[in-house]
């Protein structure tokens, strides 16, 4: 049975390297025969959340995103890392996303990577993105996809430019293809 991906930035900056990140495992899925859906949280905007926004305000987005993590057998966040944790608009969406009702964590492999101006490749910024999603009941990958410093880290075609970087990758898709649970 083919298998169906999300996957989505965590920076929605023009230029962002998390997203040429993004774009190679989306293109590494879509050749192990995933069927996969690319999003940028830009389209789905959704204000700071707010507890007291939650029983008159709660953004349309919210419900649609969580739908569609619901129905994903994939979900692919790649992020960078912002003050050694997630950026604020990854943190936000999980927020509201915590709050819908669709099992939305409960259905996808999560695969988590990072790129980032550093050297230790926003490693922290995937281990707190790994913490509050196996929190949500969240399936996650094991590869820890970090890479850095992002201004080596990928050539004119947005591929990584090192051997172990892109390694990492079909590792990472492996992993998802396997533990994804289908119509299960
Ligand atoms: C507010 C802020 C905090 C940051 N904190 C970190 C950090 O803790 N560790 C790190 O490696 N890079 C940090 N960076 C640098 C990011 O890795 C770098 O800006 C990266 O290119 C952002 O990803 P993008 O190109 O996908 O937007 C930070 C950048 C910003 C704007």
């Amino acid at each position: 049975m083919t298998r169906t991906a999300l996957t989505l930035c965590g920076s929605i900056r023009t230029g962002s390297q998390n997203e040429i990140l993004r774009r190679y495992v989306s293109l590494k899925l879509r050749e192990a025969g995933v069927s996969v859906e690319d999003i940028s949280l830009g389209d789905y905007a959704m204000p700071v959340f707010n507890e007291e926004l939650e029983a008159d305000h709660t953004p349309e987005a919210a419900g649609l995103l969580a739908q569609k993590f619901a129905a994903a057998d994939i979900v692919v966040v790649i992020s960078p890392e912002y003050n050694a944790g997630a950026t604020p608009l990854l943190v936000n969406t999980i927020a509201w996303l915590s709050r819908q009702k669709h099992g939305q964590f409960r259905h996808a492999v999560f695969g988590i990577g990072a790129v980032s101006s550093g050297k230790y490749g926003g490693i922290n910024g995937i281990l707190h993105a790994r913490d509050t999603l196996s929190k949500l009941g969240a399936l996650l990958a094991p590869t820890l996809l970090g890479v850095g410093p992002a201004a080596q880290a990928f050539d004119a075609d947005g591929v990584p430019t090192e051997p172990a970087v892109r390694g990492k990758v079909e590792q990472m898709v492996k992993e998802l293809t396997h533990f994804s649970r289908g119509g299960l």
